[in-house]
């Protein structure tokens, strides 16, 4: 690395050499020390672009909502750790903290509140939209839908207001569309939102009351699901907030961002892993004994199988996440007085990963996906709804990120290159011609 002189400061640079020629690169460093080589002016000035398939050592922008240490198991959202989220805020709280970049005052969380309690409703048009869709639809492209086509209800043009109430709209919303799509699935009345409710209680009542049986809200439940969504609230630029950044840099509106979103965090590499962990489990529970073989399995290069809710691009040590699930993993189940087998299944799991050499060799731990399903299971949510709560959770992070990117005054189009690698130029050859 060098160091150059410009307007009296000194600019740290890494240079490379191409072709004979010598290109300085500018050095950018985060207020974490994260260091990257500013290859904005690569092309211009030497004709390169750079590859790196799945973006591993990539920095598609600079960003201030939330910080990763992958080495050290660290996460904070605008400075804050996770464990004190977890244990001291509330969901809105963090919703507002990571799309604001502040912790709000007492006013403005009750403001806030009360904002989003008043458009928790669906147009009632939306009653039609969800008939017309198969009951045995997988919930989360239900709710990719019905994001989507909010857009179609709202269709004020962008303004910093408009965004402002497609924001409250979006956050007060998804706890309904989430529920509407597991009434949807089986069968049974959508129930109208309680805006009496807390946010987490008011989600559980649309899930689980009937028009027949009131549902009351156990407490333990209801905090167990609000430390969930804080969990889930947002992860720096994974792949469902890239995605959102990608669609937002179009111009698109939210209402399209965040239902791509939704579509990228359905993949089971993704946030698809909590309902694949829970299947394992269950698989393993029914086939006694097969912990260690599906083990050998995920160990197998020449099998595809993977240890669901372990690895992480950035974590190479323990998901901080996965170690506060853990934890309230046992307190639930105790609190509510049932048993898990699923639980034990994991834990014995961990306990062999953790000392393997394939495992350990490569810092695989578990990632947030590994416990979250035992305490969805334990919570009386259904497995097809997990990657929803998932996606329920990370929508503050997603409009933190969207915004964030909106008001960079250098924003642009995402585009990529690429290396292309198909035929060289070759003339059109007619159908009687062709073999
Ligand atoms: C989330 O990015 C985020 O921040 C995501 C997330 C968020 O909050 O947004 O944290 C949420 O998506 C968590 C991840 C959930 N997915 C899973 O649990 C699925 C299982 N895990 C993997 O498929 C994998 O670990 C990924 C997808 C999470 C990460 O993949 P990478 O970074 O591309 O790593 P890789 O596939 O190149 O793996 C490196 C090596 C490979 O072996 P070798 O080729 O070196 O021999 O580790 C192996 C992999 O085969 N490996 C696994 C494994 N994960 C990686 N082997 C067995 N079981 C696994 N789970």
């Amino acid at each position: 690395m060098a160091s150059q002189m410009t307007d009296n400061k000194t600019q740290d640079t890494v240079d490379i050499t191409f072709e004979g020629k010598s290109i300085s690169l500018p050095i950018v460093r985060g207020t974490e020390n994260e260091s990257a080589a500013d290859i904005s002016k690569l092309r211009s000035t030497s004709g390169l672009i750079t590859l790196d398939p799945g973006y591993g050592n990539t920095g598609a922008c600079q960003s201030a909502i939330t910080f990763i240490d992958g080495e050290k198991g660290i996460l904070r959202y605008r400075g804050y750790p996770i464990e004190q989220l977890a244990e001291h805020s509330t969901f809105l709280e963090v919703a507002w903290l990571l799309i604001k970049g502040e912790l709000p005052t007492r006013a403005d969380l009750a403001l806030f509140s009360r904002e989003i309690a008043r458009h928790t409703m669906l147009h009632e048009d939306f009653r039609d939209f969800f008939g017309s869709l198969p009951k045995d639809a997988h919930p989360m492209p239900v709710c990719a839908a019905t994001v989507g086509a909010l857009a179609t209800f709202y269709q004020e043009p962008e303004s910093d207001r408009q965004i402002q109430n497609t924001v409250i709209r979006l956050l007060a919303k998804m706890p309904t569309i989430a529920a509407y799509s597991y009434k949807h699935s089986i069968g049974q009345a959508f129930m109208y939102p309680q805006n009496d409710l807390d946010y987490s209680a008011n989600f559980l009542q649309m899930m689980f009351a009937t028009p027949c049986e009131e549902y009351v809200v156990d407490p333990v439940i209801s905090k167990a699901v609000d430390l969930l969504l804080i969990l889930h609230a947002d992860h720096e630029q994974n792949c469902s907030t890239s995605t959102v950044r990608m669609v937002g840099s179009s111009q698109a509106n939210l209402f399209a961002g965040i239902s791509a979103g939704i579509s990228a965090l359905w993949g089971p590499l993704h946030g698809g892993a909590n309902q694949k962990v829970i299947e394992m489990l269950e698989q393993i529970a029914r086939e006694e004994g097969s912990a260690e073989k599906f083990l050998n399995r995920a160990r197998d290069k020449g099998d595809t199988t993977r240890l669901m809710g372990f690895g992480h691009r950035i974590y190479k040590n323990y998901d901080p996440r996965a170690a506060v699930l853990k934890k309230t993993c046992s307190q639930v189940i105790n609190k509510l007085g049932t048993s898990s087998r699923l639980l034990e299944i994991a834990m014995k799991l961990e306990e062999i990963a953790l000392r393997d050499e394939y495992f350990v060799s490569r810092k695989l731990y578990p990632n947030v996906d590994f416990y979250s399903g035992v305490i969805y299971k334990a919570l009386g949510i259904p497995t097809n709804m997990f990657t929803v709560m998932f996606a329920m959770g990370r929508l503050p992070g997603w409009i933190a990120h969207f915004l964030e990117m909106r008001n960079d005054p250098d924003f642009r189009i995402g585009r990529p290159r690429q290396v292309y690698t198909g035929s060289k130029e070759r003339p059109y050859v007619g159908m009687d011609r062709r073999s």
